[in-house]
């Protein structure tokens, strides 16, 4: 899995999809630019999903709602205090090895009950680096140890070394093995550091750590503020300390949205009044979301700041179950669109114990990467979980008067049970708080998915190349007009087919450098552009031009000024 994933994020930093960002900085973990093709796949991925969501249906319109969230939304909303994963300490990651700064690692005892398995975060720059040094540390540690993949004493071995791309964490993985019963038990100390009740000094019981990222919405800073306040009141002790936060910090403090939801949910009530809608109705919104993950992994697969497409749909709880399936097989459908392989998507169910704070069902939809199964996307019957809990913290009725409660026009007969249905002899109105259903697709994680779905090497006599099978519509630049030769008689003709395209909106470059025809195509298979227009000296008499298709490598030769329809016609295809 590691070439495919090495040879994908080569081509996509070569050929301008995805940079590290601020690598002339020395990079930052987990952060990425997107080049002018990757902002244009990204782009193009998010303008499908809106308009499969929200122009090609009449029942959903379109939000763009604040990042910076107050707390109060976010206490109601169960996030300060469900939002937070499982985190164990790990002394070694706070100061991660750097051959120039070598740790202390000795070992007193062993571990008393079976194997210890050990995760260092390591500084490499690569896979080779980072085994070499594993090696050194389990030296280290066990001076004399056999440091091998095959039953020893100390069974040690370098594993699942990952390196992203440059600029992130090599990681290796120690694992010490008794495998003599009579072995006296050891410790393991750093730098003289045991870790109170444990017999190493890098795991430690583990403790909810919050995945929301804070800032203060606050003029002066607020640190500041707090350290005048604590120097003020001596002596300082973490009692004062406290309190200076919670006086001082906790009131402008704002937290960056860890999902977009919940600027839907306070804004469920805006909504209805000024577009009259009644449930079923959704409201779709993209942008992005900040989660403090405590693991960062695969380039963009699991980042910090990500940006999510999220359609939630609100509708009367009798219907809720059949909209749950509906969204499930909808989106799926949607995934499969662009696939080209199909196999490598699937869904799956959570169990009880994986579901959110707020679900009473998700499904997930997962693609196959090289490293395993990923999500992409979860859809989730979110029930009127959200919704109550607004209400209930504001004093607001978020809820839906309904004068002729029914099973909706929009769903097929037979498909709701009736005697869920509330009857007119029951009374009517009907208030209720409708439920929601849920999709939420990661817009970076469906990137690296679509990329992976396209990238083909195809062999070729010496070695092989690229060839990016991006579906049409998510395809970075859809046209290349290429001169045979840069030459400027060629260029008149040129350009007029290039503005032609550009007139129609369709993201077309003139690629006139001085390279062979092929290697000019090659290097748009490459990128995934589906066309190449090639004008020739022929054409410059009879008006003709060939359109070169990627997939087939079929030809075609038309008049110049039909190339925009034939192009714009397989676009809507
Ligand atoms: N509103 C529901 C929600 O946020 P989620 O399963 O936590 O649900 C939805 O996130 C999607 O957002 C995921 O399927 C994934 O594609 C994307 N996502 C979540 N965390 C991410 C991260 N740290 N980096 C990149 N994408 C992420």
């Amino acid at each position: 899995s590691a070439p495919r994933f090495r040879a994908l994020l080569d081509l996509c930093k070569r050929r301008g999809f995805l940079f590290p960002s601020a690598e002339i900085h020395g990079g930052l973990r987990g952060a990425y630019d997107y080049g002018p093709l990757g902002a244009e796949l990204k782009r193009n991925i998010a303008n499908e999903w809106w308009s499969y969501s929200v122009y090609q249906r009449s029942d959903v319109v379109g939000l763009d709602t604040s990042i910076i969230t107050p707390h109060n939304v976010l206490k109601a909303s169960g996030h300060v205090d469900e939002f937070t994963d499982a985190l164990v300490d790990c002394l070694l990651s706070k100061e991660r090895f750097r051959p120039d700064k070598a740790p202390k690692l000795t070992v007193v005892e062993t571990p008393k009950d079976g194997d210890l398995d050990l995760k260092i975060p390591i500084m490499a720059p690569d896979k080779t680096i980072a085994k070499q040094w594993v090696t050194t540390i389990a030296e280290q540690l066990v001076p004399g140890a056999v440091v091998s993949r095959h039953k020893s004493d100390i069974f040690l071995h370098a594993e699942r070394v990952v390196e992203p791309v440059e600029g992130s964490n090599a990681e290796g993985k120690i694992f010490l093995k008794r495998t003599d019963p009579n072995m006296q038990p050891i410790t393991i100390s750093y730098n003289g550091y045991v870790a109170p009740g444990s017999n190493s000094p890098f795991l430690t019981a583990s403790r909810p750590f919050d995945l929301m990222f804070k800032t203060f919405l606050d003029p002066i800073d607020p640190i500041d503020r707090v350290i005048q306040t604590t120097l003020s009141h001596p002596p300082s002790s973490t009692t004062t300390v406290r309190s200076a936060v919670d006086t001082v910090l906790r009131p402008s403090m704002v937290y960056l949205r860890p999902e977009t939801a919940q600027g839907v949910f306070i804004n469920y009530h805006n909504v209805l009044r000024t577009m009259k809608s009644r449930p079923p109705f959704g409201i779709a919104q993209m942008g992005k979301s900040f989660r403090n993950e405590i693991r960062l992994e695969h380039a963009i697969f699991r980042t910090p700041e990500f940006e999510q497409l999220e359609l939630e749909y609100f509708v009367p709880p009798w219907e809720s179950s059949y909209w749950f399936g509906y969204w499930r097989q909808e989106r799926f459908a949607w995934w499969l669109r662009y696939a080209n392989d199909p196999a490598r998507f699937r869904t799956r169910d959570h169990t009880s114990d994986e579901l959110a704070h707020y679900a009473q069902g998700c499904m997930d939809i997962e693609y196959e990467f090289p490293w395993g199964w990923g999500e992409v996307e979860g859809v989730a019957h979110r029930g009127d979980y959200d919704l109550k809990q607004h209400a209930r913290a504001t004093g607001e009725r978020l809820d839906f008067v309904d004068e002729s409660p029914g099973v909706s026009e929009s769903v097929p007969a037979g498909a709701i049970a009736l005697e869920t249905v509330p009857k007119m002899e029951d009374g009517w109105p009907v208030r209720y708080v409708p439920h929601v259903v849920e999709s939420s697709c990661g817009l970076n994680r469906s990137m690296l998915a679509y990329l992976f779905d396209a990238f083909d090497e195809v062999p070729e006599e010496t070695g092989s190349r690229i060839v990016m099978r991006l579906h049409p519509r998510l395809a970075p630049v859809k046209c290349a007009v290429i001169p045979l030769i840069p030459r400027p008689e060629l260029m008149e003709l040129v350009g007029l087919v290039a503005g032609s395209l550009r007139r129609e909106r369709v993201n077309t470059v003139v690629e006139a450098q001085n390279l062979k025809i092929g290697k000019r195509y090659y290097r748009h298979d490459e990128i995934g552009t589906p066309w190449c227009v090639t004008v020739d000296f022929e054409s410059v008499k009879d008006g003709k031009v060939t359109i070169r298709e990627r997939d087939s490598g079929e030809q075609m030769r038309v008049r110049w000024e039909e190339v925009r329809e034939i192009i714009r016609d397989r676009l809507n295809t």
